[in-house]
């Protein structure tokens, strides 16, 4: 996730401190590095570095470059490192076109190829370089810059937001979007894009949503909307909007947290576009290891269990997790060069992560990493890491990243099983199938449970402790689900196994105890029921999250929640875990907590 933000401003008026205090409304999407082009008398000014916008501003001076067009960018990177040259805006080899982008460009490798064999200079690592080459290459053959925009974009595929100026069409701001958010602002002579609303909000009110697969000519006076694919007109009028900054910045929800649960499918399908070469490296290293060991803290390292789960279910091989802070007392002695440790984190940051990484490497260990900080420790550390793609996480409770994780876990063991010839050629690719729809299961969840989960949250809000159990891959879901609601509503929780429940947990049930089962439709459903039976026994009040008109289940519990029916049952964490995030959100806000910022807790906690 970046923020990306253009205007066209009334001749007067100069563009760059207006991006620059926009982008400044949009740090929150990226922080890695920044940049901004202009237009000015024929020429092209570009400014960019690596750097909080603060930093890049105080050694460049974002404000200090002339003209009324210009566009801007602020990057969390996913392709290329956060460098100078892989920040954006990005050029033609002319450098009279630049172009910002939010998104991934998957086919940007045959692109860039195919325009290298064309004699295209190319300045960066990044997959958003390939557009601005493109759109040089209609140009040439006598488009215009719109029309040249549109066609480069019939050429990509993945996610994209992007904006995009040339001197040769100095009046002129062209802005698309396709599966990245981007709004249009309408003002007086002045007209704006930008990743979010918070941008443009000071400016003006008025705002055009561009749909999926469309694009806008912006001039001084007048937006013009386009379909991408036809390249038929479309007309659109603008709506008032009445949010403050800090509103617009939460997408109009109360709070991130709310805002990050809502952005899960679009989170999963960005984390699904990971290149599988880094897949495939991955995979190689572990399928030569002699011992695997998975590494993480806190709502990762419960990412980390449902990977065991997955490595033994698909590929046949043995892997432990640990704790990382536990990391040396547990392993240490057993750790040697024939150990591969993957480490989990969000921030690739942790403290505790880093520390067991170094400890590793110095015995020999191999690490590989799964972060969403492009940049972090965890990266440098690592030999070969893949980006989850989740774009900041504001929240401190691990959200889409921990969906993410997992998603990306269940990739890593489908290679894995490849490599190693566990599964069939056809196995894979139904799995891949079933893995790529768990984006629109997770929509479907997302828009048909909200209203009944705040219901379930106002009816148990008080109670003083509850129970998540759940089987196989599940035990994970029951484990994030108690630490969601342990760390928002500070509600003591526990989580258990359901097959271990009755060796200790069960003495704790009484009656109205709240128990709450992950429930699926899966081989072990006959099973659970047998423990939803003995806590039934016990008096304890059932909350079952079930596969959707699961009447068997449903009659049993006092209350349930329903997920989508047709999940493939190995990628059941994914979508189950979503109605407890929701639950332990509700709960929180109903106690009159602060979801965003839980007591005594740190988004990245650097200390060991
Ligand atoms: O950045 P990391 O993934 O390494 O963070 C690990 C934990 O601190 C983190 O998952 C924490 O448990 C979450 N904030 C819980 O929601």
């Amino acid at each position: 996730m970046c923020g990306i933000f253009g205007c066209i401003l009334d001749g007067g008026d100069r563009a760059a401190p207006i991006i620059h205090s926009a982008l400044n409304q949009l740090e929150y999407r990226g922080y890695d590095s920044v940049g901004e082009a202009t237009i000015h008398s024929g020429h092209l000014y570009v400014k960019k570095d690596v750097g909080k916008i603060s930093e890049v501003h105080s050694s460049v001076n974002l404000d200090d470059m002339p003209g009324s067009v210009g566009i801007g960018h602020t990057r969390w990177a996913t392709h290329g490192a956060p460098t100078q040259k892989n920040a954006h805006p990005h050029t033609d080899c002319q450098e009279k076109i630049a172009l910002v982008h939010n998104g991934i460009i998957q086919n940007f490798a045959e692109l860039r190829k195919e325009l290298e064999g064309r004699g295209h200079l190319f300045k960066s690592n990044t997959d958003t370089e390939v557009m601005p080459h493109l759109i040089e290459d209609y140009f040439k053959e006598g488009l215009s810059f719109s029309e040249s925009v549109r066609r480069a974009l019939l050429r990509v595929k993945g996610s994209y937001a992007i904006a995009a100026i040339s001197v040769d069409d100095p009046n002129t701001i062209i802005c698309a979007r396709k599966e990245s958010p981007l709004v249009i602002g309408v003002g007086k002579s002045a007209n704006y894009l930008a990743s979010d609303i918070p941008a443009f909000l000071p400016m003006t009110k008025m705002v055009l949503f561009l749909e999926e697969e469309e694009m806008a000519v912006l001039k001084r006076d007048e937006v013009t909307i386009f379909n991408i694919g036809s390249g038929d007109q479309t007309k659109r009028d603008p709506m008032r909007i009445e949010w403050t900054v800090e509103m617009a910045q939460k997408g109009g929800k109360p709070h991130f947290m709310l805002k990050e649960i809502a952005e899960q499918p679009l989170a999963l399908q960005n984390a699904l576009r990971g290149e599988l070469i880094y897949y495939n490296l991955m995979a190689t290293i572990l399928a030569k290891a002699r011992n695997i060991i998975l590494l993480a803290c806190g709502t990762s390292s419960h990412a980390c269990i449902v990977a065991t789960y997955l490595f033994s279910k698909l590929a046949h091989v043995n892997s432990s997790v640990s704790i990382a802070s536990e990391f040396m007392e547990q392993f240490g002695n057993s750790v040697d060069e024939g150990t591969v440790v993957l480490a989990v984190s969000q921030s690739g940051e942790t403290a505790d992560t880093l520390s067991a990484i170094r400890s590793a490497k110095d015995k020999g260990a191999t690490i590989l990493g799964i972060t969403n900080v492009m940049g972090s420790s965890l990266t440098r550390l690592a030999s070969v890491y893949i980006g989850q793609n989740s774009g900041p996480e504001i929240a401190v409770a691990a959200t889409k990243t921990f969906t993410s994780q997992v998603l990306i876990l269940s990739k890593l063991a489908i290679a894995l099983a490849e490599k190693r010839g566990t599964i069939r050629s056809d196995e894979i690719d139904s799995l891949m199938t079933d893995l790529g729809r768990i984006p629109w299961y997770v929509k479907k969840e997302l828009e048909s449970n909200d209203e009944k989960i705040k219901r379930l949250a106002a009816k148990y809000r008080d109670r003083f402790s509850f129970c998540f159990l759940g089987r196989g891959l599940n035990v994970a879901t029951a484990l994030e689900g108690r630490l969601k609601l342990l760390e928002l509503a500070y509600t003591p929780s526990l989580a258990y196994s359901a097959g271990e429940s009755k060796h200790g947990f069960i003495a704790l049930v009484n009656e109205n105890y709240p128990v709450i089962f992950i429930a699926p439709n899966d081989d072990l459903k006959s099973r659970l029921i047998g423990n939803i039976m003995e806590m039934k026994a016990r008096g304890a009040d059932i909350i079952a999250i079930t596969e959707e008109k699961d009447k068997e289940l449903q009659t049993l519990a006092d209350d349930w929640i329903e997920v989508p029916k047709g999940i493939n049952p190995l990628f059941t964490p994914i979508v189950y875990a979503i109605p407890l995030q929701l639950f332990a959100y509700h709960v929180s806000v109903m106690r009159g907590h602060d979801p965003d910022r839980p007591r005594n807790l740190a988004k990245s906690v650097t200390v060991e």
